[in-house]
């Protein structure tokens, strides 16, 4: 057998303690087969399911992160938790494009405690997606070092990212279809490059250069942006004296 057709993902489940746990529960006494490969974690609610926990997962070797909540207007909570796990799922999902990672490696879905088999038949069509995505980063053509600088530069953004979500993205709609359709707009990409994208770019840029020193050119390949965006970021770090250029190098490090 090719160590192609070897791959076996190893993918993480958080899922709500009082529906998608249920259905799992169901899905295990009927003896509904899914891969073994999948690793649960019961949580209270799905929206105690932090970015942080996502990126963490992905940083620790997860190839996939699954989170199920009970369906909307069923959260057992007043607060109504899986309206905020579709926004984080949502923001999560732009982040890991924004880097390079196929954003259907993060995946979200209601099932009730009485759904055994959907739950089960969710697990196999989520695992054979990431079986045939391949390890993380080989299907986004990613070097395991650059990939763990990435996600290593976006979780030291987390508490800022936070703060943007609460101050700049809290919305509350009442569908699923509502979210997606925010979170698709031109005035959220425009919300999330001003906010988000180019704290995200530097922190890149400042992470990678703690490995060295790097010309423009080969920042911009590694992190996968064009050379005037880098450009751009270096020259105000630089001009915030986070970086310097090696003027016989010809390349920057950090100051
Ligand atoms: Fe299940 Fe909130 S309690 S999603």
């Amino acid at each position: 057998m090719s160590t192609e057709l070897a791959f076996k993902p190893r993918i993480l489940g958080m899922i709500c303690n009082w529906c998608t746990y249920g259905g799992a529960d169901l899905a295990g006494v009927s003896r509904f087969q899914y891969p073994p490969y999948i690793r649960l974690i019961r949580v209270m609610c799905s929206g105690r399911v932090e970015l942080e926990h996502i990126l963490r997962a992905f940083s620790n070797g997860q190839d996939g992160v699954f989170i199920g909540g009970c369906h909307l207007n069923d959260c057992h909570y007043n607060t109504e938790g899986n309206y905020d796990a579709i926004s984080m799922v949502l923001l999560g999902k732009k982040i890991l494009e924004h880097i390079g990672i196929n954003p259907e490696r993060l995946r979200l879905e209601w099932v009730s405690a009485g759904e055994g088999t959907r739950f089960a038949s969710i697990m196999n069509e989520f695992s054979l997606k990431i079986e045939n995505f391949g390890p993380l980063g080989k299907s986004e053509g990613i070097e395991p070092k650059v990939l763990k600088a990435k996600l290593e530069a976006v979780t030291s953004l987390v508490p800022y990212i936070k703060l943007v979500e609460m101050e700049r993205l809290r919305v509350r709609f009442k569908s699923d279809e509502e979210y997606h359709e925010f979170f698709t707009s031109d005035e959220f990409n425009r919300l999330f490059n001003e906010a988000i994208g180019e704290k995200l770019a530097i922190s890149q840029i400042i992470t990678l250069l703690r490995e060295g020193a790097f010309t423009t050119g080969e920042i911009a390949t590694v992190l996968g942006l064009t050379p005037s965006e880098v450009s751009r970021h270096l020259n105000s770090s630089l001009r915030q004296g986070f970086v310097r250029y090696e003027e016989s190098r010809k390349c920057f490090a950090l100051a």
